[in-house]
């Protein structure tokens, strides 16, 4: 029987922001306090930098590096923390947003000088999606930024949240004094330059004058802004934070290391143990006897060599055993791993037992791809990993003849790790490789010739959008196949896609067709 408090004791989150918002800078504060990491700047290199738009090695230098800091597992007071990294770099969206299926809540970093910007939306979208439970924190008070009332307000109307603050802002920039903790109702004094954080003073009462002692005239202003708060915002309720309605925000700098214990504190308090996961047969609870879990993320070796890789595995219900047979779903066959491996303070280590909520790393030659599922033999499939309409394509075209087998192999294995989707034109046969960024075109390029010693070129390809589509309406399928061939493609489970060459045909599609439904991510 799985230990229901080994369940209860455990937090598994990402942090995401837009790069630059501090996302890496808190990680390291936070992997200060579990001990998992002794200095400053340990975090710092798995950054994939924002210079290096076509800096190859560089990136690849990274991957490597990211491996290790993928799942960063820590324990703090008797509770095991997992922060699954998430890259900053837009162009890897897309593993973010898969990241995300394998969390039960985020925190999200948000500059207050820039507020909510483009990539912070995004990734909020989808976890709004998914009703994950979302913690906002506002970072780097310590510099000149937007109004808090008003930094709410944007986080509001942009993100599409409900806000309650849990920590309130005492000045900011140079005449940043501290926060209040609405949550504590105690009162934070900032040092500059200080890393070590002050005693908390209790102020329940914030009518006691003592407060004047502290904050001089910004007394009164925060008991003006806190009455404002109260009644401005809803109070805050545990439930409505856990249904992803509410989310609680606070105040702090990263880099001073200062509201971070704070943040830290109420997470570990409040946020989701590990939940279950819809399947496609029922509802998987953590504390179920039976071991299943998915893979959502797939990491290739950095030994050219060596063609393995590893895949990441949610523990979603029971105990994950080295040395036991699962069952491979998709694959329908049993397998057993000899080193399972944990990831604790950006060490890995073989495990013997890995907890629901945890992350198990598990060599693989090839036999997964992302979204793969694996049980102690019950025939079910997990929800929830989509793959979204890309929204770059070329044609990947053959640039060694002699070579075609090790190019279709290496394509092959580079789609299930989730690098870029692969669709075929179901009339012309040409292979269209479609991303989220340009990146990935490089990506590709140059892992197919060092890992599999193919190579391809690109060519361009006119295409706004795939959509995958379906219809009860034979008819109009069959029209619709018919007068757009040469623009329907098969993804890599050989579902139809139909190839939009502009947002024009699309809207004319959807309008000729009203009886076939369209979608822009492949989970319908
Ligand atoms: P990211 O992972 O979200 O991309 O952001 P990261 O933590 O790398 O932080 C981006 C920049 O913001 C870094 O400066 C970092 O030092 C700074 N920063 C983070 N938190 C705070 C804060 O609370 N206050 C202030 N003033 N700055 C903060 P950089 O110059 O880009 O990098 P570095 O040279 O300092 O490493």
């Amino acid at each position: 029987m799985v230990n229901k408090k080994e369940i209860a004791r455990r937090r598994t989150f990402a942090i995401v922001s837009h790069p630059d918002a501090g996302k890496t800078t808190l990680t390291e504060k936070l992997l200060l306090y579990g001990g998992a990491i002794q200095i400053a700047g340990a975090v710092k290199s798995n950054k994939i930098q924002k210079t290096a738009t076509s800096d190859w090695m560089e990136i690849e230098r990274q991957r490597g590096i990211s491996v290790a800091t993928s799942v960063m597992g820590f324990e703090y007071r008797d509770t095991k923390i997992n922060i699954l990294d998430t890259p900053g770099h837009q162009d890897f969206a897309e593993d973010t947003f898969r990241t995300l299926t394998a969390v039960d809540s985020v925190i999200v970093v948000i500059d207050v000088a820039k507020g909510v910007e483009p990539q912070t939306e995004k990734l909020v979208k989808v976890c709004r999606m998914r009703k994950t439970p979302i913690m906002v924190f506002i970072n780097k008070l310590d510099r000149p930024g937007k109004d808090a009332f008003e930094l709410l307000d944007e986080i509001e109307k942009k993100l599409n949240l409900k806000v309650t603050p849990l920590s309130w802002p005492i000045g900011m920039g140079s005449t940043f004094k501290g926060v209040y903790n609405i949550y504590y109702k105690n009162l934070q004094l900032f040092s500059p330059g200080r890393q070590t954080i002050g005693e908390s003073i209790r102020f329940d009462d914030l009518d006691n004058p003592e407060l004047e002692d502290y904050l001089g005239d910004d007394a009164g202003i925060l008991r003006e802004e806190l009455e404002l708060v109260q009644g401005v915002y809803p109070s805050f309720q545990k439930e409505d934070y856990l249904s992803g309605e509410i989310s609680p925000v606070f105040f702090g700098s990263a880099l001073n290391n200062f509201g971070v214990k704070e943040l830290l504190d109420v997470f570990i308090e409040i946020a989701p143990a590990p939940l279950g996961r819809e399947s496609d047969k029922r509802f998987i609870e953590p504390d179920e006897e039976a071991f299943s879990g998915f893979v959502f993320k797939i990491h290739a070796n950095m030994d050219p060599k060596h063609r393995d890789r590893i895949a990441f595995v949610r523990v979603v219900s029971g105990i994950f055993r080295r040395n036991t047979n699962y069952l491979h779903v998709r694959q329908k066959r049993m397998l057993k791993f000899s080193s399972p491996t944990a990831f604790m303070a950006q060490k890995k280590s073989v495990v013997e037992a890995v907890y629901p909520g945890d992350i198990v790393g598990l060599h693989d030659t090839g036999n997964f791809k992302i979204g793969d599922t694996l049980t102690e033999g019950e025939v079910l499939l997990f929800k929830g990993i989509p793959s979204f309409s890309p929204e770059l394509f070329r044609y990947v075209v053959n640039a060694d003849p002699m070579r075609s087998k090790q190019l279709a192999k290496g394509i092959d294995q580079l789609m299930d790790e989730g690098v870029a989707q692969l669709f075929t034109g179901k009339q012309s046969n040409r292979k269209i490789i479609g991303t989220v960024g340009a990146l990935q075109f490089e990506v590709i390029q140059y892992r197919l010739e060092h890992e599999y010693n193919a190579k391809c070129r690109y060519e361009p390809i006119t295409l706004y959008k795939t959509a995958w589509f379906i219809s009860e309406n034979k008819e109009q399928l069959e029209d619709f196949r018919a007068r757009k061939r040469g623009q329907i493609a098969l993804d890599k489970e050989g579902r139809e896609v139909f190839l939009a060459d502009s947002p024009f045909s699309l809207q004319m599609a959807q309008e000729k067709y009203p009886d076939i439904q369209f979608y822009f991510t492949s989970e319908f």
